[in-house]
């Protein structure tokens, strides 16, 4: 393709992972729609490496009020009720698409589709493909979108969004030779998932990089809550490549057991209800303490035990953790695992409606890039189910969009085009930067927090951000590029942290004496755009 060919489509998704791609299948019914993915389409998102499950009501016994209040209480009452309504509603319906699609899902010897308690739900609604439910759903998925009639663009990266007075007609990409296409449509959905890779340790793959959040910024968006950051509780603390994977919370729903060094199953003393099936933020918050007070493990986690279960429910419904323990040398039939928090979801994101559009005419967010569902800390088994409820209704309301005439300003794309060439004689190592940026984040605004930690992090941040990258060989500018969104990512989240005068759910300060609980906050979000940022006070305008 030559650098300056333009695609022209109906509507236009970022992103390959769950919502991208439920987005896209959903679109294609109204118009030509085109997916651009950094990656191989369906392969780089967080959604295939999603383990534990997906939450659905499904059984007379649980109900959509239950799941809507357990959503909203584990979310620290931050969520957006409407948007949290919905999820509830509608992810029923979606989980039978996929199944109507081909997905696998485990079912009981009733023929029922399984589900397996997770936390903070007072229901086991949670249901799985063993432990690799999220490449479950991303093969249905991927399978579907071949058939639907859109088309994809792989190892492509967006560069920015193209702006038309307020509106957003599409994008800038480079390919992976490194030529520009610009790419216009009346629509376009930001489905790039998470960002949590701005951190040293993180669930995330590499895609996960902020790039919807700090792209929605530049091109104007409002986004909620960013300070909002889940450390999922249990990662691998070894070996050091493995440092942070994901050790499924399914691990705890089928009945393991966290212990410090001292045999001690401490989540009695810190949620003796719930012990080891208590909210993410709680049980995180409970680990750090017990490794920073000199109860952890050799390795500097704690222990996840499941030696007290039968062999075979571990074999059967623990298949990937028993594979992957494994081959660090543990059998976890017979020795515990070691864990400890690693950054996984930000809850914050994207300003959206119930339609899954943004504050900017023309551009749709859904998945982890949008706000406002899960609150202040998500529950495990949520994300699945939003990435196909607002996937969904992304598509459909993007796809319901009208025709614009769409003019492509020239002046955006030579900015563009100077920062690119600009790279090429950069002096900075993008692989150091993005280095400090992540031991910067994890240090001073990682779970516990105070304006001090904030403000270094922030102060570091800001100055990658201007650091002159160098750009090597044909995919050197997406690089830069994408180091820069995490960057502003990270600025995103530290000044929606200092403007947040409270702990709430996942953002814990320890500087800030409050006496009130979530419940009875006087503040809802936190908004940030290039125009303004604050919080609201209940009770004012913002
Ligand atoms: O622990 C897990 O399997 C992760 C699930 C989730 O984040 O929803």
């Amino acid at each position: 393709m030559r650098a300056d060919d333009v695609v022209d489509c109906h509507v236009l998704v970022i992103g390959s992972g769950g919502a991208g791609v439920r987005a896209a299948i959903e679109a294609a019914r109204y118009g030509e729609t085109v997916l651009v993915s950094k990656t191989i389409a369906g392969k780089g998102g967080c959604t295939t490496m999603a383990e534990g499950g997906y939450n659905a009501v499904l059984r007379q016994e649980d109900s959509c009020d239950i799941h809507y209040k357990d959503t909203m209480r584990g979310g620290a009452y931050l969520n957006d009720p409407e948007l949290v309504k919905i999820l509830v509603q509608e992810s029923p319906q979606r989980i039978n698409d996929l199944i109507r699609w081909g997905a696998v899902f485990d079912f009981t010897n009733e023929c029922e589709i399984a589900q397996r308690p997770f936390g903070g739900q007072r229901f086991p609604r949670t249901c799985y493909a063993g432990d690799r439910t999220g490449h479950e759903m991303m093969m249905t998925l991927v399978e579907r979108f071949d058939s639907s009639g859109a088309t994809k663009m792989e190892e492509v990266t967006v560069i920015d969004l193209l702006k038309e007075d307020d509106c957003v007609i599409g994008a800038i990409t480079l390919d992976e030779n490194g030529d520009m296409i610009n790419i216009t449509a009346d629509s376009t959905i930001l489905a790039t998932g998470g960002g949590t890779r701005v951190y040293d340790i993180s669930t995330n793959s590499s895609s996960g990089t902020g790039d919807g959040y700090a792209m929605g910024y530049r091109a104007g968006a409002e986004l909620i809550d960013m300070e909002m950051v889940q450390f999922h509780p249990t990662g691998a603390v070894y070996p050091y490549d493995a440092r942070g994977r994901l050790i499924t919370e399914a691990v705890r729903g089928e009945g393991g057991i966290l212990k410090n060094i001292l045999g001690e199953r401490f989540m009695e003393k810190y949620d003796p209800l719930r012990k080891e099936l208590s909210t993410r933020d709680i049980v995180s918050r409970a680990i750090a303490t017990e490794i920073a007070n000199g109860r952890g493990t050799p390795h500097g986690g704690v222990f996840l035990d499941v030696t007290h279960l039968p062999k075979e429910q571990i074999e059967t419904r623990l298949p990937v953790m028993l594979e992957q323990f494994l081959t660090y040398g543990v059998d976890i039939r017979i020795q515990a695992m070691e864990v400890a928090p690693t950054a996984h979801h930000i809850m914050g994101g994207l300003k959206i409606t119930a339609k899954s559009e943004t504050t900017v005419p023309g551009l749709f967010a859904c998945g982890e890039t949008a706000g406002g569902v899960q609150g202040a800390n998500r529950l495990g088994g949520n994300a699945l189910a939003e990435t196909q409820v607002f996937g969904k209704r992304a598509g459909e309301f993007a796809g319901q969009e009208r025709k614009r005439a769409k003019k492509i300003n020239p002046v955006q794309v030579a900015n563009v085009q100077k920062c690119i060439d600009d790279f090429f004689s950069g002096s900075e190592n993008p692989a150091r930067v993005k280095k400090e940026l992540q031991g910067a984040m994890w240090q001073g605004a990682g779970i516990f927090r105070d304006e001090a930690g904030l403000r270094r992090a922030l102060a570091t941040a800001e100055r990658l951000l201007q650091a002159p990258l160098k750009a090597v060989g044909p995919s050197g500018p997406a690089e830069c590029c994408i180091i820069r969104n995490m960057c502003l990512t990270s600025i995103l989240i530290c000044r929606s942290a200092l403007i947040r005068p409270e702990s709430r759910g996942a953002d814990m300060r320890v500087d800030i004496m409050q006496d009130w609980d979530a419940e009875h906050s006087p503040f809802g979000h936190t908004y940030i755009s290039k125009d303004r940022e604050g919080i609201i006070r209940h009770g004012a305008t913002a």
